[in-house]
């Protein structure tokens, strides 16, 4: 398996979920995690699964992570296993009935994220996953870290391919 997790981060917790992702994926085979400001196209190259995570902004991935899927070639997935993921706010936090429905209809950067990467002909290995940071600028709520690692093993177990030919 070669595996790329490219992420968006402002205040360091996107990027402390991606490190842990690749961590966890790292026994699998060949794993690069790398900021999408230093993302480039040849990078993609030979990459099998493709994981990309970003902040939740206004509902929406950050406007590089957008960029960047948007940048992929037409099908240029094809054949590869993609996942997407964000960090949010925590909504157990939120009192206004108002802007939890608001939220709930609006959604986050996951759902965008892994719904690009498949219309770029990527097949979605795992549903799209949100990790919660306690405040805007964090830090991540207690044990999200340890469901991210839970959610890339996953990634890595259901990839059909037999154990020892990974
Ligand atoms: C401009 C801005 C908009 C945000 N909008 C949302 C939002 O719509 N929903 C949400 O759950 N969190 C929102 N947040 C909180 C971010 O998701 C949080 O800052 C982010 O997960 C932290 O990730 P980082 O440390 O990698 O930057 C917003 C934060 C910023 C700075």
């Amino acid at each position: 398996m070669q595996a790329l997790v490219i992420y968006d981060t402002k205040f360091g917790n996107t990027e402390k979920v991606a490190q842990a992702i690749g961590e966890a994926l790292a026994p699998q085979g060949q794993v690069a995690v790398v900021n999408v400001a230093d993302a480039r196209p040849e990078q993609l190259a030979g990459v099998d699964l493709l994981v990309v995570g970003s902040p939740t902004w206004g509902s929406r991935p950050t406007p590089a992570i957008s960029k960047w899927l948007k940048g992929l070639p037409a099908k240029g997935l094809k054949g590869v296993r993609v996942a997407g993921f964000d960090t949010r706010g925590d909504m157990s936090q939120v009192t206004s009935r108002f802007v939890t429905v608001l939220v709930g209809f609006l959604g986050f950067a996951a759902d965008p994220i892994s719904a690009r990467l498949e219309k770029k002909g990527g097949t979605v290995a795992i549903g799209p996953e949100g990790f919660v940071v306690v405040d805007r600028e964090g830090p991540l709520k207690e044990g999200e870290l340890e469901r991210a690692v839970e959610w890339a093993k996953r990634i890595a177990g259901e990839s059909g391919v037999p154990e020892g030919a990974r």
